[in-house]
């Protein structure tokens, strides 16, 4: 096997590459091979500096995070990154594409950066449970200073080249030939006296205790239960403070701690299993049809949502609705969600001005005839939906893809009426659907391969996790989150209060809990749907157990934040916990005969855990979804399970085969 480390000498120069596809990841081998390059370095006297690069489409993305569940095999990567400073000649790192964690501390080891544009530079490893572990939390405050070398390392958040030139964290982007301008840089480093690593200079001051102060307890309040993000403030703390030597030692042991913590266990198992979700061997030698043009019906939330994220990913989107008013509503409240874009800074001027030049709205439907693929985004009705696919179905070409963002509706069933159901599939978007990265491919009984490859290279383009569902009410998501919205429900006619358990899942990591959320969301879809059902048209079983409370409240006019009045009630925006819904619930359990008793939040969250197991197991029996690990990464990603509890399957214990 070729080795993972080259070497080649010439003018002066040792130029050092790193070749381990697919990231460049600093595996045993790369660690063995750049440490030899390094004696190679000290060796040879016609060696004056060395250029550090990587081949193909990154520079080191980090330490191999394969490697984290065994003990760690020498030559560690801090003993590395120091025998790389202190090598007494000169090294200039060039970098590209993502340079990330261990990547970044390489580079810091350093005594030069050059960046090719477009570069992004972080030290992600909180996103993993952990901290940086080869010096990055003490020589990143040298170069860059005390806040914004905080800010990296306990956010996670890579920075662009741009940003990494004005703090510093690079010397500059390259301009014209990179290895040209690297090897430059470096013969200009090479004098006399050996270079002077970053860990040689003094630890910054913190000129403003105050701000100091508060920007480590909004890091500790963000944190929700997450370690990391305050373990790795604190090794910052620890490089402000202390010798350098000891804020290395003390940063490998908070490193080594955390890195068998069951968090970062958790946080490995969800960025695996992310990875793993889009993988479907089936479509391997099947080829997508091509996706130059999508088209959307229905102009509302969801609609528009899905059309943002659309344009956004460079594809031109046609809009249609039942009328000219309801077009013109659609095409605002697409507008409304492209600006907000901007304002948040994930799209710039010219992305949005772009976006908004590709997109159409109007209500005739044959404006979609040129689609490569259609997305129907109307109300949750069996009828309407099928209607409408046949409607486009005559409309449309031959190879159009047609696919429904239904959340619950049985596709197969809303496609009978078509010549051709091969051509449908579900895409289940979640809302927003812009910034929400989850996307459940709903893989129909008849859909064909290259339909089915066609909404995963669609879900890819808009930078979407895929994780493939089959048809059942609710998928997998939905169908789960149905099953834990009863228990959390059966507990209030048992003696719980809403802001009981909701109190419980925020302190389980959850961002709000069941009732601040259905709140947020609006109580009268699922209030229509749950009469829909009762009338017979939406194909699901009714519970064992029906708890009428959020019937109650619905018919009382409490339709959550929008009217003012929910599961809370709302003063000046705020929830508050409202007697009037004492008194729905203590009817309801009076009216099921239960005598109400105090249930404490472990005991809500084992209920709460317990329902999402039981539903998951279900929809793997029904084979709805593929894996445990597919299920983990819907709940993570689409509906608030803390990412750091790596999902309820991770989180109880239960793996895959
Ligand atoms: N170690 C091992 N494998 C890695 C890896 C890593 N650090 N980073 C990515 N991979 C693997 C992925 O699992 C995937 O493998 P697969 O093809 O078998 O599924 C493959 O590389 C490609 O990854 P992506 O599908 O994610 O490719 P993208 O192009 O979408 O993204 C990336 C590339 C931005 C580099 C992304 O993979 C990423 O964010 N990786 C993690 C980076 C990271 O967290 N680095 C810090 C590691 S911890 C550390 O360095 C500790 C140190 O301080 C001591």
């Amino acid at each position: 096997m070729k080795h993972p480390v080259s070497t080649e000498i010439s003018d002066g120069i040792l130029s050092v590459t790193i070749d381990n596809p697919p990231v460049n990841a600093l595996s045993a081998a790369v660690r063995a091979g750049l440490m030899a390059a390094r004696e190679q370095a000290v060796a040879a006297r016609q060696v004056r500096a060395v250029v550090l690069a990587a081949a193909g489409r990154t520079f080191v993305a980090g330490a191999d995070i394969r490697e984290f569940n065994a003990p760690p095999s020498p030559p560690l990567l801090p003993e590395l990154v120091a025998a790389i400073e202190e090598t007494g000649k000169p090294w200039v790192a060039l970098l590209h594409g993502t340079v990330l964690g261990g990547g970044l501390e390489l580079a810091l080891g350093c005594h030069a950066r050059l960046a090719r544009p477009g570069t992004a530079l972080g030290l992600p490893e909180v996103r993993l449970g952990l901290i940086p572990g080869a010096g990055g939390t003490v020589r990143l405050p040298r170069l860059i200073g005390a806040l914004p070398a905080l800010e990296m390392i306990t956010g996670g958040r890579p920075v662009n080249a741009e940003q990494a030139q004005e703090t510093g964290l690079i010397d500059a982007i390259t301009t014209g030939d990179p290895m040209a301008e690297a090897r430059a840089r470096a013969l200009a480093l090479a004098g006399a006296a050996p270079p002077k690593g970053l860990i040689a200079r003094a630890a910054p001051e913190i000129d403003d205790a105050g701000v100091w102060d508060k920007a480590l307890a909004r890091v500790a309040a963000k944190a929700r239960g997450q370690i990391a993000p305050v373990e790795a403030a604190a090794a910052v703390a620890d490089a402000l403070r202390l010798p350098a030597g000891a804020a290395l030692a003390a940063e490998r042991q908070r490193f080594m701690a955390l890195k068998d913590s069951p968090q970062s266990a958790a946080l490995r198992h969800v960025f695996f299993a992310e990875r793993a979700a889009g993988k479907m061997p089936e479509l391997a030698d099947v080829r997508p049809r091509p996706l130059q043009r999508i088209g959307i019906v229905g102009g509302g939330t969801m609609g528009a949502g899905i059309a943002a994220a659309c344009l956004m990913a460079g594809l031109p989107v046609t809009m249609v609705e039942r009328d000219g008013a309801l077009a013109r509503r659609g095409a605002k409240n697409l507008r409304t969600l492209l600006d907000g874009s901007l304002g948040r800074g994930v799209i710039d001027r010219s992305a949005h001005d772009r976006a908004l030049a590709g997109f159409a709205a109007g209500d005739d439907l044959t404006a979609l005839a040129p689609s490569d693929l259609v997305i129907e985004a109307i109300v949750e009705d069996m009828e309407e939906k099928a209607a409408l696919l046949s409607r486009l179905e005559a409309v449309v070409g031959p190879d159009t893809v047609l696919a429904s963002n239904t959340s619950y509706l049985d596709i197969d069933q809303m496609s009978d009426g078509l010549a051709d159901p091969g051509r449908v599939i579900g895409l289940h978007f979640f809302s927003p659907a812009h910034v929400m990265k989850l996307l459940e491919l709903v893989i129909t009984a008849r859909a064909r391969d290259d339909v089915v490859a066609t909404g995963r290279a669609l879900g890819r383009l808009l930078g979407k996790i895929v994780v493939p569902a089959r048809v059942g009410h609710g998928f997998i998501g939905n169908r789960i989150m149905s099953a834990y919205r009863r228990a959390c429900e059966a507990m209030l006619q048992d003696g719980a209060l809403p802001a009981e358990i909701d109190a419980a899942m925020r302190d389980y990591g959850y961002a709000m809990g069941m009732f601040e959320m259905q709140d947020m969301a609006g109580l009268d879809i699922a209030w229509a749907m749950r009469r829909a059902q009762a009338a017979g048209s939406a194909g699901q079983e009714t519970p064992e157990r029906y708890v009428d409370i959020a019937d109650r409240l619905c018919e009382a006019g409490r339709f959550g934040r929008k009217s003012g009045a929910g599961w809370y009630r709302y003063d000046d925006g705020h929830a508050v916990p409202d007697p009037e819904v004492s008194a729905i619930i203590t009817a309801s359990s009076a009216r099921a005969g239960i005598t109400r008793r105090r249930i404490g939040a472990e005991e809500i969250m084992e209920r709460c855990l317990g329902a999402m197991i039981e539903a998951g197991r279900a929809v793997l029996a029904e084979g709805i979804a593929r894996s445990a690990a597919d299920i983990d990464v819907v709940m993570v990603n689409g509906f608030g399970f803390p990412r750091w509890r790596g999902g309820p399957f991770h989180a109880a214990g239960i793996s895959d085969g």
